[in-house]
């Protein structure tokens, strides 16, 4: 299986995974790791282990949306704005002009994918939320959807950008990371894996970043196996779509 990892920085996760793949631990092949951030140090780690990388400067793109570049062909506004659900009831101007930049981005982003024709993509610390137009175009099959990600947090408990801050400044006794599969909303598609560790009063925000990234380093590869032996399925429960964890060689 070949797999594809997008970074926006220091890449601890995706050296883990590199390294999983390396001892035998994990077998797919990383074909490509690409950042939205040419200066992402995960972009450094890929290179000295050989692997091909490319970078899609969402600002470059954002400020050639603002200069009036075309938008893709095949971008529907409609369509796109129809399905998200990462901008609930904003205003449409401002609506049109988050899907279209993105649009403009993730239509480069696809293209400098493509040619690796991966089985699955891998969000690994990547700092941008993906619309329907990307994900779309990835999960044709809506069984199978192909955009892994890892948030640190215990989802659905604190979505969003700083998951350890959040659950240190609520005061939890418990941390935790979750892998889950990419859907139209912010952090909220179905769960495949989570890791959670406990939070001592003695314990600063660095120290529960710490531990939370140690898990996140068991658990991604981990979860990107299940996905590789096919044992992850997505099935309907009372109105959720969750992930079934089948046993090994269950197919
Ligand atoms: C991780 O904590 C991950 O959960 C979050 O971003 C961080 C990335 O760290 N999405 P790294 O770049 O893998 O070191």
């Amino acid at each position: 299986m070949k797999i594809g990892v997008l970074v926006s920085g220091g890449g601890s996760n995706l050296q883990a995974i590199m390294d999983a793949v390396a001892v035998g631990a994990l077998d797919v092949e990383i074909a490509c790791v690409g950042s939205d951030n040419p200066d992402a140090k995960g972009l450094e780690r890929a290179e000295k282990a050989g692997i091909p990388t490319f970078v899609t400067d969402y600002s470059a793109f954002f400020a050639r949306w603002k200069e009036g570049a075309a938008l893709p062909e095949d971008f529907s506004l409609e369509t796109v704005a129809s399905r998200q659900s990462l901008m609930k009831g904003s205003d449409p101007d401002i609506l049109k002009a988050f899907l279209e930049k993105r649009a403009l981005a993730e239509a480069a982003l696809l293209a400098a994918l493509a040619p690796y024709k991966i089985d699955l993509l891998v969000l690994a610390g990547f700092m941008r939320v993906l619309t329907p137009y990307f994900i779309d175009a990835l999960n044709t099959d809506s069984n199978r959807p192909r955009i892994m990600n890892i948030h640190p947090a215990l989802l659905p408990a604190f979505p969003g950008t700083d998951g350890y801050g959040d659950t240190f400044r609520y005061g939890c006794k418990v941390g935790g990371c979750t892998v889950h599969f990419v859907d139209y909303g912010e952090d909220s598609g179905p769960i495949i894996g989570q890791s959670c560790f406990p939070i001592e009063s003695s314990d600063d925000l660095d120290a529960v970043k710490k531990k939370g990234l140690a898990e996140e380093w068991r658990l991604f590869p981990d979860c990107i196996g299940l996905y590789a032996e096919d044992r992850l399925n997505v099935v309907e429960r009372q109105g959720t779509r969750v992930v079934e964890i089948l046993p090994p060689a269950a197919r």
